[in-house]
């Protein structure tokens, strides 16, 4: 039985909700490396144990089968596998990203905020999220992968539900309508897949012709996390962004006398971003931050952890949107590090620049209320008005 315990360290705790950042300082400090009961894992707070495990996929697996588990055929994709098997897909998924037209993405991004500014300011106040987070996620997703934007409603509803299972480990009655909700979106990519598709998902049909009948399944299953992943976290952050904005009111001052975007929107993704860590299970055993690991083993990364880490970055409490270098964790490490990456990157310039060139500036109009889950950060309803 590991000796390390952490017993205050609840994800689902409203006090850590709410700002769980003093809390991973003072893990930190006292045990970096610490066993967590109710996950069943091994914790990691500090930023070089982090990159340790991520960066070390035949050491740390992310294919659960490598440990004798079984994996059901539809969570098969890029996410779920490992190389050899991973390889392929992701060099698929990665040319098509490559092929696109980021500052397209960008401009779409800026435009549709920009209207949605338009349209928002007649208003006393709005939620930031059904209003602007959400509608900017799906359009942005939708363009890059080059289909129709679903009807928000119905599909926010699947993509919720899908979110939420990322906590079954913690909440395993979120398990079974996560699975329900896989199927319904399968059906709506295997639609997009019957016809002559656009952006990148044309592009990965086109240039995986004649690829066996297995990978072809990766394949699908890949654009069904592209699409509902890709969603919910630039929902999430756009959320998270937008609040930091809020009670940052400087940073937007700062943009708007050319701080540049590029810098900036990865110091607020650093500073507070959606996914919260990762797991990992110990092929053999090992030694993290002091700690003896068994084969077996399950270990998180606590990517929200790393990114306050001072080891590694300078006044890790502070908003610095001109920070440079900044080689957070946000969008992961290694193998499984994002892939939508840069079109994230490019629609929060894209929102952030919208914002900034607004006459008016974006400000609290009430409490705002985060979500109860633990994978993702994110608002349930954050009250905003526009004033000058
Ligand atoms: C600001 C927005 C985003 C953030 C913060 C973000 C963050 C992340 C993180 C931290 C991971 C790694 C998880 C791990 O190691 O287990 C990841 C993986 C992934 N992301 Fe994103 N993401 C964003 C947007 C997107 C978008 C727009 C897409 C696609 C349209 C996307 C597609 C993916 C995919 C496919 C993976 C799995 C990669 C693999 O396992 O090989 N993400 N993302």
């Amino acid at each position: 039985m590991p000796q390390v315990i952490a017993p205050s360290y609840d994800p689902l705790d409203p006090e850590v909700i709410a700002n769980p950042y003093p809390l991973f300082d003072a893990l930190r400090t006292s045990t970096p490396v610490f066993w967590h009961e109710g996950m069943r894992s091994w914790c990691l707070t500090r930023y070089a144990d982090c990159v340790q495990v991520l960066r070390d996929h035949k050491t740390f697996a992310r294919d659960r089968r490598r440990a004798g588990d079984t994996v059901a055929g539809p969570s098969l994709s890029v996410q779920s596998l490992d190389p050899p098997d991973q390889t392929p897909v992701r060099h698929l998924f990665m040319n098509a990203l490559r092929a696109q037209d980021l500052s397209h993405i960008e401009t779409r991004a800026h435009e549709l905020t920009r209207n949605l500014l338009a349209k928002l300011s007649s208003q006393p106040s709005f939620d930031v999220m059904p209003e602007i987070a959400m509608p900017v996620a799906v359009d942005a997703v939708s363009g890059l992968l080059g289909v129709a934007p679903p009807r928000i409603e119905s599909f926010a509803e699947i993509s919720d539900a899908i979110m939420r299972s990322m906590d079954a480990g913690l909440d395993p009655s979120t398990a079974e309508p996560g699975r329900i909700a896989r199927v319904a979106l399968t059906k709506l990519v295997d639609s997009w897949l019957n016809v002559d598709s656009q952006g990148l998902l044309g592009d990965v049909v086109r240039n995986s012709k004649g690829w066996p009948d297995q990978e072809l399944t990766y394949i699908r299953n890949t654009i069904r996390v592209m699409f509902q992943g890709g969603y919910s976290t630039v929902t999430a952050a756009i959320g998270n962004v937008l609040h930091t904005l809020m009670t940052h009111p400087e940073g937007l001052e700062l943009f708007r006398n050319g701080a540049p975007l590029e810098t900036g929107v990865d110091e607020l993704i650093r500073y507070d971003g959606p996914v919260q860590g990762t797991s990992r299970i110990a092929m053999s055993p090992c030694m993290i931050g002091g700690q003896q690991l068994s084969s077996g083993d399950m270990v998180v990364a606590l990517f929200a952890a790393a990114n306050h880490d001072p080891d590694q970055f300078d006044k890790p409490a502070v908003l610095d949107l001109l920070r440079s270098p900044n080689q957070h964790l946000g969008y992961g490490w290694g193998t499984h590090s994002c892939i939508g990456t840069t079109a994230a990157q490019a629609t929060l310039r894209g929102l952030v620049g919208a914002l900034a060139d607004h006459p008016a500036s974006l400000h609290s109009a009430g409490p705002a209320v985060r979500r109860r889950t633990a994978t993702m950060r994110l608002f349930a309803t954050l009250p905003a008005a526009l004033s000058a």
